[in-house]
């Protein structure tokens, strides 16, 4: 509509969890989401990749409207050999990591290692020079121990040729705990030259709204857990209306059942699918009474499993 304001709801990368049977099933069902994104691909020894993380990216793979692979940031030489190879499979987008907080990529200077180092950021997007055909965005933190880190960092992003900047409004030594910093958020916020997304926390329809109203300069937002925990979060946001009891209750449950048997078609035995459901629940459905919950993550045998699940929806 002419003179409406675009905003938009991106679904974070969550690795163990937005794998493509999820991110195609969760398209195929809930409306509202701009674009999901593969949790992120790394080049490995002898400047390899994973085939199962390939797999994952390969545009076959995608029912999404909008898929955008993420990888791993590190040095130039492996962000190049990254987006080569998504080049070559046809994609044209791309999401460069700089968030990952995990000890073994920060001690190597990757992921949120990277934030300390404006040198090494910019000689990283200087790469981009060289994939004028393709749309890469960073996904950051404010730090990795300090927030004003990112604002060091504000010369490379806002010259590099970036579509967009994802702010997860965390420390990397904070992992995915504690509060966000939505003040130090508000502060990159003002020069930031590029579309940017608020990320970390949002829960409820409120939450983004809140977010939107005090930042008024964001292209929007990027939600992981909040859409893991309630599927239909961003379709509530952009119909303004929440889904009634018995609605939700029939949409879980068909989700639900959806996701089991794709996986179970995927996977070899029982227990490789009770492991891949109970890592669902971790984030499904947190409402649940504490003892069902319990029940899921003590099954042992699919029949367990089954009546916990039972319990779970029928008692929503
Ligand atoms: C288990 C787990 C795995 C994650 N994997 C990735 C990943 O592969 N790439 C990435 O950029 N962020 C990853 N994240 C971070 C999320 O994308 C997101 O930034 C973070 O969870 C904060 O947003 P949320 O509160 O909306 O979930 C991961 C987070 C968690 C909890």
């Amino acid at each position: 509509m002419e003179g409406q304001r675009v905003f938009e709801l991106h679904f974070a990368p969550v690795q163990g969890y937005t794998d493509a049977i999820y991110r195609n099933a969760h398209a195929a069902m809930f409306r509202g989401v701009e674009a999901y994104y593969t949790p992120f691909i790394r080049v490995e020894r002898g400047n390899d990749f994973r085939p199962r993380d390939l797999r994952e990216c390969q545009p076959s793979s995608k029912t999404v409207p909008r898929l955008v692979p993420q990888v791993l940031g590190g040095t130039p030489e492996e962000l190049r050999l990254s987006l080569g190879v998504l080049r070559d499979m046809g994609h044209r987008q791309a999401d460069i990591n700089m968030g990952c907080p995990f000890p073994k990529i920060v001690r190597r200077g990757k992921g949120a290692g990277l934030l300390p180092s404006p040198e090494q950021v910019e000689a990283l997007l200087n790469v981009l020079e060289e994939f004028e055909d393709m749309r890469c965005s960073v996904k950051m933190r404010l730090g990795w121990e300090k927030a004003d880190e990112c604002l060091a960092l504000l010369p490379a992003l806002n010259a590099a040729p970036l579509s967009a900047v994802f702010m997860h409004a965390r420390l990397g030594t904070q992992e995915y705990k504690g509060e966000p910093d939505v003040e130090a958020f508000g502060v990159f916020g003002k020069e930031c030259a590029h579309p940017l997304f608020y990320n970390g926390d949002l829960r409820t329809v409120e939450d983004i709204q809140g977010m939107r109203e005090r930042f008024p300069f964001i292209r929007g937002v990027m939600v992981g857990r909040g859409l893991l925990a309630n599927p239909a979060l961003a379709e509530e946001y952009e119909s303004g209306r929440a889904l009634s009891p018995e609605e939700r209750n029939s949409r879980f449950r068909r989700f639900h059942d959806e996701l089991f048997a794709a996986y179970a078609d995927r996977l070899q035995g029982d227990a490789h699918l009770l492991m891949k459901m109970k890592t669902f629940w971790e984030e499904f459905m947190p409402w649940t009474d504490r003892k069902i919950l319990k029940r899921v993550h003590k099954a042992t045998k699919l029949t367990q499993y089954k009546e916990a699940v039972n319990a779970a929806f029928a008692e929503e």
